[in-house]
């Protein structure tokens, strides 16, 4: 895991909790409209993939559990995991890709409305992304993946000062280069092929040599248009454009996408295909449906976008109409660590990686709401701009006092909070109810993201070992790990109490 030089080892920050009047006098637990929608408060899970659909993208009732437990703490909204637009295999990850997926995703929906009393309002998070190979054997790779050219002959010929590599047989030469010292690999090898070799071969927005790259502005308005069409069938409230992090949508916005066509170089052809994909799925849903982005302030990679773009692509958005904005950071491919023989490369294991989802060895700015003057520069931007369009916030916000503060000095709309979610799921409900003291804390140190880098289902270090003799408790594949946190005791209770006193806000 990155983390910076000379780390400062954070605690998790002390907090007083608020009575439940002053929960509900606060800015956090008002509702809030979202395009057509009112969310009937402010608070927001983010997208968080768990690694429990089945190998061909289908929802399991592991799916419903762990939506199910989110919802029961009563969230403004959740955001689905990623979801694969294509109708391609992509592993244990949920798919839209097919009208077959939407019975999966519509019990999804019945599920988080059934968890929530109704409360909760429910988004898919819909993305495309590009081919990424493991990282091969370096036998393998020279016996079966590299092309040979001319061009490796002459720069192996000349490395070695040996004119025999000029006409040598192919078999002959592969075995060579196999068993070269790395070396002689970069005085033979381009940059691509490198990587190939080094960290698995990785398609770029800018391969537009190959003919499926060079297509995608063509194809992907209607891909994601189907899509989002799928979801509002299945019920959900709204999608979330997946935008940000390493995928095809972010590479396009990307200042490293240097198409030639006119989908690359300037901001504006940078973000015309985004553009373009958020006018067919609008065409589609309609003007009555939620449409929403998440993206990135700031990629924090050598040569790439940064707040100034995202300030430019937050403008160009709201005019275009999408009905929220959701902002993250990093995440990319390009800083990421070298991956071992026979796994993928994992884009949240550099710098970048870690301004994702910062843990708590920082540097002096911390890892509580680091996102937050990122967030807060868009906002304003947009509202300068004469748009009011709700701008969510994330990246380790983990108490009441700190949400509530982002949200009155005007630096956000919506508060979202990932792994604390994770870490209890009850926490949004508990600190409504003036019951903060039993809020579980994150303590940011990883061990979920660890999971979600190895496919693993993802669960969390603070339950997911505690009474694992209890009645039905389901257990990971491992069969060491339950697979949901252990239910609030106070949950149940409150609920029958809210009923008696007739608590219209169902707390
Ligand atoms: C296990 C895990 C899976 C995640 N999956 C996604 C995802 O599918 N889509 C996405 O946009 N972000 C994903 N994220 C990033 C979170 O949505 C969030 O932006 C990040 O964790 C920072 O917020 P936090 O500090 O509240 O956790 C994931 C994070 C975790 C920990
Ligand atoms: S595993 Fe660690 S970082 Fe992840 S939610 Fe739990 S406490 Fe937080």
């Amino acid at each position: 895991m990155w983390h910076p030089e000379n780390p400062i080892r954070y605690d998790i920050p002390a907090t007083r909790w608020p009575t439940r009047e002053e929960a509900a006098a606060s800015l956090l637990f008002q509702p809030i409209q979202i395009g057509p929608l009112e969310l009937r408060q402010r608070t927001w899970v983010p997208a968080m993939v768990p690694w429990r659909a089945t190998e061909d993208g289908f929802v399991t009732p592991h799916n419903l559990d762990w939506y199910r437990r989110f919802a029961e703490g009563r969230p403004g909204a959740i955001v689905v995991e990623a979801t694969g637009v294509r109708d391609i295999p992509s592993g244990p990850l949920l798919r839209i890709g097919h009208d077959r997926f939407i019975p999966g995703l519509r019990e999804l929906v019945e599920t988080v409305r059934r968890g929530s009393d109704g409360e909760t309002k429910l988004f898919i998070q819909i993305i495309d992304f590009l081919s990424v190979k493991r990282r091969p054997e370096k036998e393998k790779f020279f016996a079966r993946f590299l092309t040979l050219d001319e061009g490796h002959r002459r720069a192996l010929a000349a490395a070695t000062a040996d004119p025999q590599w000029l006409t040598a047989g192919e078999k002959d030469l592969r075995a060579f280069l196999s068993h070269a010292p790395d070396e002689l690999h970069e005085q033979v090898l381009n940059e691509r092929e490198l990587e190939a070799l080094r960290c698995g071969y990785r398609e770029r927005v800018t391969d537009t040599h190959l003919a499926h790259i060079r297509e995608l502005p063509e194809v992907l308005p209607g891909i994601f248009a189907d899509a989002a069409r799928r979801a509002r069938e299945a019920g959900f409230d709204g999608v979330e454009l997946h935008y940000a992090h390493a995928y095809t949508m972010a590479s396009f916005l990307s200042r490293l996408n240097t198409r030639q066509d006119s989908y690359g170089g300037a901001l504006e052809n940078r973000v015309r295909l985004p553009l373009e994909v958020y006018a067919a799925v609008r065409e589609r849903v309609g003007d009555d449906y939620v449409v929403g982005v998440r993206f990135l302030g700031d990629e924090v990679i050598a040569g790439g976008s940064r707040i100034k773009d995202a300030v430019y692509f937050a403008e160009q958005f709201v005019r275009a109409g999408f009905d929220f904005l959701s902002i993250s950071k990093g995440g990319k491919f390009e800083d990421a660590k070298q991956p071992k023989s026979g796994q993928a490369v994992y884009p949240y294991t550099g710098e970048s990686g870690y301004e994702c989802m910062p843990t708590v060895l920082s540097d002096e700015r911390g890892p509580f709401g680091r996102n937050i003057p990122l967030v807060c520069e868009i906002k304003r931007a947009v509202n300068e701009a004469g748009f009011h369009t709700p701008v969510v916030a994330a990246g380790g916000i983990t108490t009441f006092e700190q949400a509530e503060a982002i949200l009155q000095r005007g630096e956000a709309d919506i508060i979202g909070a990932a792994r604390q979610s994770l870490a209890d799921p009850d926490w949004f409900r508990k600190a409504r109810l003036g019951r903060g003291e039993e809020v579980r804390r994150c303590t940011y140190t990883n061990y979920c993201e660890a999971l979600d880098q190895a496919h693993k289902q993802v669960t969390c270090k603070l339950w997911d070992r505690v009474q694992l003799d209890e009645l039905n408790v389901t257990l990971s594949d491992d069969g060491r790990r339950r697979l949901l946190p252990p239910e609030w005791q106070g949950s149940k209770v409150q609920s029958l109490k809210s009923k008696v006193e007739g608590d219209q806000n169902g707390f």
